[in-house]
């Protein structure tokens, strides 16, 4: 239609340009564009005029029940919900939605980037969804992407594991509880390292670091440690990632860039990026950035930090992958460290656009209807125990119905992870078991259950067949409407990095299914009007599940 409109104003105007539609209140028309208004500067003529005289030519094509000029110039357009029907038929094919807006370009998608040295959290939940859906919106928009597993694997984890676990712990307890025995030993030595540092001891401390010199030595009992320690750690990250449904194609850690630091920091002074004190120690000065706090790059000690295995992926990936694009999906904590990083990337002369992809935390709410970080009693909410968790839920939701465990899985997932994309990423989310699953509010199991029923009611009517024409589709023209916005949508979530549109798009196009519902009645239909209704569920049915693909989120078979 933009295309139609654009042929309008060449030949009335001999101008080319692009012509943006709107979506007004159903009140005013179907579309709108502000066109008349934008020609009026270019032509030097008034505004309304030139509504006018489209008025009359778009009028003239047929194809528009109504063209209405508003305010100072405002064209709104109305069609015919046959011609809507017309047009989505004529933009549909197996991948309506996606898009080449990125063709040609490439983006890395760090996420979820848990820590080794803790059992998996929900902490890194938002991660690994916004992840994910970044990267199913990017593809389905023409990008190449690449997707990478930045494990926090590197540091002081491991003296404080074998420290802990020769004190602590017993081969009994790591049998039986893997990584959680590995957790629970972690934080205990922590505890203990604290309690020493104000005694003013240091036996403890000194037992981690000679661990770390060991493994760094190459002695054989750290380097059995190091690996079965990390083989535990990495199979539960593998076995959760696997419960979200979310992978990468990499899982370079920290570990990985560390030795590749040294060289990166020497890039850094060879450069004057950074300087080196009377310490030894190696900074990188940003206060030509704005910050009157320096990016500390090398310890005294000659140590990496995170930002020297940072600095070191940033260059690997430069020259390994060339990106356009890093986008890092991790919290809002780290909006600080990711500033500066940025800033000294820029003071290196790398030029690719690296975007902090953050979002807020998952607050709960206590039972005084304060708002806090979610946390259980024992501390950070596990991550599988949030899945056990929804997935009981999602059986209860399911209770009277014959509902198979992988249905339940799925629903249990699209509850998670729908509620991720409530808001703005931006926003802290509140977690409430009871509206995640709520049947009939913005939750994934309501946009599912739209899904599962459609589908039920296009496998009732497998056998309908009919043709093409008759039908005026005056009864469907919200959804009509609705799946034409579609592609758009994708475009602009994926554009803008922000997946939450397409699940407020989705939400709409479940609410615009079951007010149609409540108005007609499909399997009492005519036969030629049933044909078309059916044609037209098939569209609705794609939308839903591929929106929701993109959310990272499947629709169950029943439910
Ligand atoms: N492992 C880190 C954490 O959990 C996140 C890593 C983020 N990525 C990065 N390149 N620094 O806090």
């Amino acid at each position: 239609m933009n295309e139609k409109i654009a042929q309008i104003v060449q030949h009335l105007f001999s101008v080319a340009t692009e012509v943006k539609l709107t979506r007004p209140d159903a009140a005013f028309g179907d579309y709108a564009t502000n066109i008349a208004m934008q020609l009026a500067g270019r032509l030097g003529q008034n505004p309304r005029d030139i509504a006018q005289q489209l008025q009359a030519a778009l009028m003239a094509t047929g194809e528009f029940s109504s063209v209405e000029i508003a305010g100072p110039g405002f064209i709104n357009l109305r069609l015919a919900a046959k011609s809507l029907n017309d047009n989505l038929e004529a933009h549909w094919n197996d991948q309506f939605g996606d898009s080449q807006d990125g063709a040609g370009k490439t983006a890395v998608v760090e996420y979820p980037s848990p820590n080794m040295a803790k059992p998996y959290s929900v902490g890194h939940l938002r991660p690994g969804n916004q992840g994910w859906a970044v990267k199913k919106l990017l593809e389905a928009t023409g990008w190449r992407v690449i997707t990478d597993n930045h494990l926090g694997d590197y540091g002081a984890p491991f003296g404080i594991w074998v420290t802990g676990f020769l004190r602590f712990s017993s081969e009994a307890a790591l049998e039986r509880d893997g990584v959680y025995e590995l957790g629970r030993v972690y934080i205990q030595t922590k505890k203990a390292l604290k309690e020493e540092k104000e005694r003013g001891e240091t036996e403890l401390a000194d037992e981690v670091q000679s661990w770390l010199i060991k493994l760094e030595n190459g002695d054989q009992a750290a380097k059995d440690y190091s690996e079965r320690f990390n083989k535990i750690s990495l199979e539960h990250i593998h076995n959760v990632m696997g419960r979200l449904k979310i992978s990468t194609d990499y899982e370079m850690g920290e570990a990985f860039f560390a030795p590749r630091g040294k060289e990166a920091v020497q890039k850094l002074l060879d450069s004057k990026v950074a300087v080196q004190n009377d310490d030894n120690s190696i900074i990188v000065p940003l206060d030509d950035y704005g910050f009157d706090v320096p990016l500390l790059v090398q310890k005294s000690n000659g140590a990496a930090l995170y930002a020297t295995t940072d600095l070191a992926t940033i260059l690997y990936r430069e020259a390994n992958w060339h990106p356009d694009k890093v986008i890092y999906c991790v919290g809002a904590e780290q909006l600080f460290y990711f500033t500066q990083l940025f800033a000294m990337a820029k003071k290196l002369g790398i030029q690719t656009e690296l975007y902090h992809l953050w979002f807020g935390t998952i607050d709960q709410k206590n039972d005084d209807g304060t708002r806090e970080k979610m946390s259980s009693r024992k501390g950070v909410v596990l991550m599988e125990e949030l899945l056990d968790q929804a997935e009981a839920r999602a059986k209860q939701l399911t209770a009277d119905r014959d509902v198979s465990d992988d249905d339940i899985k799925k629903i249990a997932l699209g509850a998670i992870k729908f509620s991720d994309f409530a808001a703005d990423r931006r926003t802290n989310i509140l977690f409430d078991w009871d509206s995640i699953f709520a049947l009939s509010g913005f939750s994934g199991p309501y946009i599912q259950y739209a899904a599962v029923r459609v589908n039920k009611i296009l496998q009732d009517n497998v056998d309908v067949t009919g043709e093409a024409g008759g039908y005026d589709y005056e009864a469907e023209k919200p959804i009509i409407v609705r799946l034409l916005d579609f592609p758009a949508v994708v475009s602009l979530a994926a554009r803008d990095l922000e997946p939450h549109k397409v699940a407020a798009y989705l939400y709409d196009l479940a609410r615009d299914l079951n007010r149609y519902y409540e108005t007609t009645r499909i399997n009492e239909s005519e036969p030629a009007e049933k044909w078309a209704r059916i044609e037209l569920l098939k569209k609705v049915s794609f939308v839903l599940t591929r929106g929701l693909e993109l959310l990272g989120i499947e629709v169950p078979t029943r439910m």
